[in-house]
């Protein structure tokens, strides 16, 4: 008796959500419009082997990701350090970015990637806990992306900001606001 006394509450379920969100048609955005920045682990750093995780596949999905990103037509910065680093580091980064034509535009997102994240470390999950709190005071308006692997950044920034034209075919890449260390 309950449960079909529940059936048509879940059913008008998805409609109350999506008004809930005022997004009927979810917005999109346009080529070279959203700034992003993300950062991890650098590829070869002790604690992406740790992890057992092979460095020269780390490196090449990362750049990979990076590279797809910005043919979806996203800005992009990378800041890949440890936790040896002091946060502010990484706080140093998230100062406001010019888009190509040189017009200041505060960060759309920010994202911390699987090696952090997905970690089983305790020295990383501290990490994470800084890195989460880096972005939400230097970046506050930005929503925090998470992948789910080395090479899904772009999965990431794509269900946020998504981009109906194609900006490769279109010569309308993201711009390189990258300072990578890939060290
Ligand atoms: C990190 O840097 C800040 C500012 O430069 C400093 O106040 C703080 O003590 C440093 N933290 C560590 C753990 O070195």
């Amino acid at each position: 008796m309950l449960s079909r006394g529940l059936l048509p509450f879940l059913t008008f379920l998805p409609t109350s959500l999506a008004l809930t969100h005022g997004q009927e048609t979810p917005q999109k955005f346009s080529c070279g419009e959203i700034n992003v920045l993300f950062t991890g682990l650098p590829p070869y750093h002790p604690l992406v082997k740790a992890q057992g995780a092979d460095p020269a596949q780390v490196d090449a999905a990362l750049r990979a990701d990076a590279a797809n990103i910005r043919k979806q037509g996203y800005n992009l910065r990378v800041i890949l350090l440890g936790p040896e680093k002091n946060i502010t580091t990484l706080t140093s980064y998230l100062g406001i970015p010019e888009t190509a034509d040189g017009t200041p535009r505060p960060w759309d997102g920010t994202g911390v990637g699987f090696g952090v994240r997905g970690s089983a470390m305790a020295q990383l999950t501290v990490w994470f806990e800084e890195v989460v709190t880096a972005f939400r005071t230097g970046a506050p308006r930005a929503p925090i992306m998470f992948d789910f692997s080395p090479g899904t950044a772009g999965w990431a920034v794509e269900r946020h900001f998504p981009i109906e034209e194609d900006c490769e075919a279109a010569g309308r890449e993201g711009g390189d606001l990258r300072l990578a260390d890939w060290a």
